[in-house]
């Protein structure tokens, strides 16, 4: 039903003439796949992120599901993660047939607890996944030295925290391997996507092969040294990825801009908390603007009125072990990561990018100050 007002989208990617001109350079070169451009957009990333190491893949999702892969995870291992996040930093556990087992939040960082994590240990657990949610990075180094007491590969899921900072240094620096994803909401896009980064040379070998189909480096097209899947990029979009890096700056600081505008209208409204403010150890990327209804806020009635007013929102983050077929397989219930839930029923993403104009924040707000008075 058409209200005849113009509506406010939740996200929308920022796509230049830059971006075109590299598609379309890769389109007329007919090197669509396994050409020069991945490279390049590979190496740029590595260079942007400051780790050693990059390989670009076809989804955030594909690129964890190969990190869990190379961690040896199996029927039988368990892996911690966040139940306050996207599905598949669960999932990619759970392909490989480990069980996962979900360690609380923080209320207010809404990242894993390392003390949760450390209590959820059994002797079968294999691998800790460690969510930067919200583009708000997660407590690397407890986490860091809980795995490395208890014999853990730690994985971090940087999908929505490319260009965030903990302890003065870009994720994807610090050591343990990372993945980032450009889907459209992203804080860059190439359409779909994603880059495995690592400090291991080995790593990035196996990473490459495993992507492309188990072959060798050097090895024929139909010669396979390993099972592999097809988890490849292709030039194309990795076009769209060197043009998307070279204005990253730019993109974050519009991103920074406008959650500082957000927090500037918001902060006499009554009714719902703003994101976490950075500290001197956590910067955040801005990935999403959400914010915390209060209790006896009802969150349906918020999300129908805005609506009404044209401007979408979002339930952002239901939490994964509560979803359907969690429920079904696992026998997770309501109690399991009380923080978490609880996160889940207050917690509403309104429109946030790069490009969200003055005007339009400020009809959101106002929206909301009427809807919550
Ligand atoms: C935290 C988190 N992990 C993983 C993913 C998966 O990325 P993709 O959608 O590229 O598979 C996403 C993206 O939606 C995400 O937000």
């Amino acid at each position: 039903m058409s209200t005849g007002i113009r509506e406010i989208p939740l996200s929308s990617p920022y796509i230049d003439e830059r971006d075109e001109e590299l598609v379309l350079e890769v389109l007329r070169s007919g090197r669509l796949s396994l050409g020069p451009t991945i490279d390049r957009f590979e190496e740029l990333f590595a260079e942007r992120v400051g780790a050693p190491y990059a390989a670009a893949v076809s989804s955030g999702t594909a690129g964890l599901h190969l990190l869990c892969r190379l961690a040896g995870l199996a029927s039988g291992d368990e892996a911690i993660t966040s139940p306050y996040s996207f599905v598949a930093s669960a999932n990619c556990a759970i392909y490989e047939g480990a069980t996962p087992v979900f360690a609380d939040v923080d209320p207010e960082t809404m990242n894993l607890d390392p003390a949760a994590v450390e209590a959820a240990i059994t002797e079968r657990t294999k691998a800790v996944i460690a969510v930067d949610i919200f583009g708000y990075p997660c407590e690397l180094d407890p986490l860091r030295a809980i795995c490395e007491r208890h014999g853990l590969v730690l994985i971090q899921d940087a999908c929505e925290a490319l260009g965030a900072r903990y302890r003065g240094a870009t994720l994807g620096s610090h050591g343990p391997s990372a993945v980032f994803a450009f889907y459209p909401n992203k804080q860059m896009t190439t359409g779909e996507g994603g880059m495995v980064t690592t400090h291991s040379e080995e790593e990035w070998s196996l990473l490459k092969s495993l992507r492309n189909q188990g072959r060798a480096d050097g090895g024929g097209w139909l010669d396979h040294a390993r099972l592999g899947f097809n988890y490849r990029i292709d030039d194309i979009r990795a076009a769209l990825g060197i043009g998307q890096l070279e204005k990253l700056d730019t993109i974050l600081s519009l991103r920074s801009a406008v959650a500082e505008r957000y927090n500037d209208l918001l902060r006499d409204v009554d009714g719902l908390e703003t994101p976490l403010a950075d500290d001197a150890d956590h910067v955040r990327s801005w990935f999403v603007y959400v914010v915390k209804l209060d209790p006896e806020v009802d969150r349906e009635h918020v999300i129908a009125e805005l609506a009404r007013h044209g401007i979408a929102s979002s339930r952002y983050l239901p939490s994964i072990h509560l979803q359907a077929y969690m429920r079904e397989t696992y026998g997770f219930a309501e109690g399991l990561c009380p923080v978490s839930e609880d996160l889940s029923r207050r917690t509403l993403a309104l429109p946030f990018f790069a490009q969200l104009e003055a005007e339009d924040q400020a009809r959101v707000v106002e929206a909301l100050r009427s809807i919550l008075s």
